[in-house]
């Protein structure tokens, strides 16, 4: 298995991004966004692999990063602006049940295919120094719609047949 080389973040690709949004209105960013994925301009942030210094996070400290409650439940953690998932993917790979939000519909089509793809045989640029390999959580997405106030998901006991279903 080899690793994909790190996309870096260029100086050209950050004024380009700038300069996107400098055209743009505060009211007008949500579209400004879902732009960038439908002119395929996603490449001005992407690196390509999920944030090492999160990865370094979630393995240096599992005192208060433990993907397992005290009372032994699997815990959710929440990626606003996820992306293609990179960092969901890898929380998930670290234990926890994973959920991405994002406005683009082409975003999470994105971040879905990859999830598919990279959850089941996970790169070893998900993982940092730590040998140790938690039980995978969970991975998914939910596109974001703007002016959304609450954002719903089906609980687990959706699966038992009741109509539950959680505030994230
Ligand atoms: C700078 S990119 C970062 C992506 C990812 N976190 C990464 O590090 O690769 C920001 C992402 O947030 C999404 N986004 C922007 N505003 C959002 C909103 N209000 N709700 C959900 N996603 C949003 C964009 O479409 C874009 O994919």
């Amino acid at each position: 298995m080899t690793d994909t080389p790190e996309r870096i973040q260029t100086s050209e690709g950050k004024s380009r991004l700038i300069k996107h949004f400098e055209k743009s209105s505060i009211n007008n960013h949500n579209e400004a966004w879902t732009n960038l994925w439908e002119t395929n301009n996603d490449d001005m942030w992407d690196r390509g692999k999920p944030s090492p210094a999160l990865i370094n996070l979630i393995e240096q400290r599992p005192d208060i990063l433990s993907p397992i409650t005290a009372d032994g439940r699997r815990k959710k953690v929440l990626i606003p602006g996820c992306g293609k998932g990179y960092d969901v993917v890898m929380l998930a790979l670290h234990g926890f049940n994973a959920t991405g939000l994002e406005i683009s519909a082409k975003g999470v089509a994105t971040a879905e295919r990859y999830a598919r793809e990279e959850f089941p045989s996970p790169q070893s640029y998900n993982f940092g120094s730590s040998t140790s390999r938690p039980e995978k959580g969970s991975v998914s997405f939910i596109q974001v719609y703007p002016g959304a106030n609450l954002i719903l998901s089906e609980s687990d006991s959706c699966r038992l047949g009741k109509a539950n279903y959680s505030i994230l």
